[in-house]
């Protein structure tokens, strides 16, 4: 405890009337990393970051920022951190100068202050060109790198980020990325959550996995990984033609092959890299030409349908719905 963790929860819970949002959530992120708070829809992310960042209180239990405590000194906490909610804060008919400059002097900085830090946020988010014109005409993602550089004027040692990439294409997402993985190279720590499993493993040191309000499971995107189970063994053959015959000899060789035609791919559940030996030798002088052959990790995907029972993209009260589309279902 203490030191060396930017960010501590201890035993939060958050009842709403009969809804118990959050219940008993702990972690620690050390200062400099990047926690992932990784779960579904209604999960209880948004509560759990609003309870840390004083927006509300916690039924139970309690948090730190920066070595303060939520409820005894909300203050301090406030001062030491800065949040991007999963809706844009800033003013659509300003431009996004104005709007570094209003945040700037809300927090009681001077004009030469704002001026710089401003100045340099504009850039560093490439919003420099278009620092004089109103919000309404940014694309989504100039906003939400606008939202973000709101939050960086008072240069808070500790950043939360909720669902910061939710709506943006893939390339401002992956500008986003980068963006974040800056900031933490200059020492700030993050807390981000999200739903989507590949910016977990893409940002995050450590991912704490949460599933209608508890903690399912904690860990390094590796650890979780590794934890879900079984590697598998992926061939790839050279010609479509060869796809039986590679199949055959899979199989002959005690592995359950499950293939994929128009991959012209076999996978199938392996141990690790003995496996991977064993297969290559049964293809040794057989005349099947071989793309490729390997050993793939369980995805975070298989992570979460491991530890939950359901994709993390599933919408939970859509019954019947996208876990059984394109399949027959028969009893
Ligand atoms: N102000 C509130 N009043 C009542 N229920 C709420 C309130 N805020 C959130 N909830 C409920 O708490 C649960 C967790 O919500 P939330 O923290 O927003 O999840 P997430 O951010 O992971 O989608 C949901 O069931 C949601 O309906
Ligand atoms: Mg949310």
């Amino acid at each position: 405890m203490g030191h060396d963790h930017a960010i501590e929860a201890e035993g939060l819970v958050k009842e709403f009337g009969e809804t118990l949002a959050v219940d008993d959530v702990s972690f620690a992120v050390p200062r400099g990393t990047v926690l992932g708070l990784l779960g579904p829809n209604g999960a209880g992310k948004t509560t759990t970051v609003r309870m840390m960042t004083t927006l509300t209180r916690p039924t139970r239990g309690t948090a730190r920022v920066a070595g303060h405590d939520v409820l005894t000194d909300p203050a301090a906490v406030r001062r030491s951190m800065g949040l991007t909610g999963q809706s844009a804060t800033v003013d659509e008919l300003l431009t996004g100068r104005e709007n570094l400059w209003l945040i700037g002097s809300l927090y009681g900085l001077d004009k030469r202050t704002i001026d710089r830090v401003g100045t340099e946020l504009l850039e560093r988010f490439s919003l420099a060109g278009a620092a004089d014109r109103v919000v309404k005409t940014y694309s989504g993602g100039m906003r939400r790198r606008l939202d973000l550089a709101v939050s960086l004027v008072a240069t808070p040692p500790v950043l939360f980020l909720d669902e910061p990439t939710t709506g943006l294409d893939p390339r401002s997402r992956v500008e986003l990325w980068d963006v974040l993985r800056d900031l933490v190279e200059d020492g700030t720590t993050l807390l981000l959550t999200t739903q989507y499993l590949e910016e977990a493993d893409q940002l995050a040191d450590d991912i704490v996995v949460i599933d209608r309000g508890t903690v399912i499971a904690q860990g390094t995107p590796l650890e979780l990984k590794d934890a879900s189970g079984k590697a598998a063994l992926v061939v790839t053959v050279s010609r479509a033609d060869d796809l039986a015959a590679a199949v055959e000899r899979v199989r002959g060789a005690g592995l359950e092959a499950h293939v994929e035609e128009a991959a012209r791919r076999i996978t199938a559940p392996a141990d690790g890299l003995s496996d991977v030996t064993r297969i290559a030798s049964v293809f040794d002088g057989s005349g099947i030409e071989i793309d490729d052959l390997g050993l793939q990790r369980p995805s975070l995907d298989d992570v979460f349908l491991n530890l939950t029972g359901h994709r993390a993209e599933e919408v939970e009260d859509a019954t019947g719905g996208a876990a059984n589309e394109g399949e027959e279902v028969r009893a």
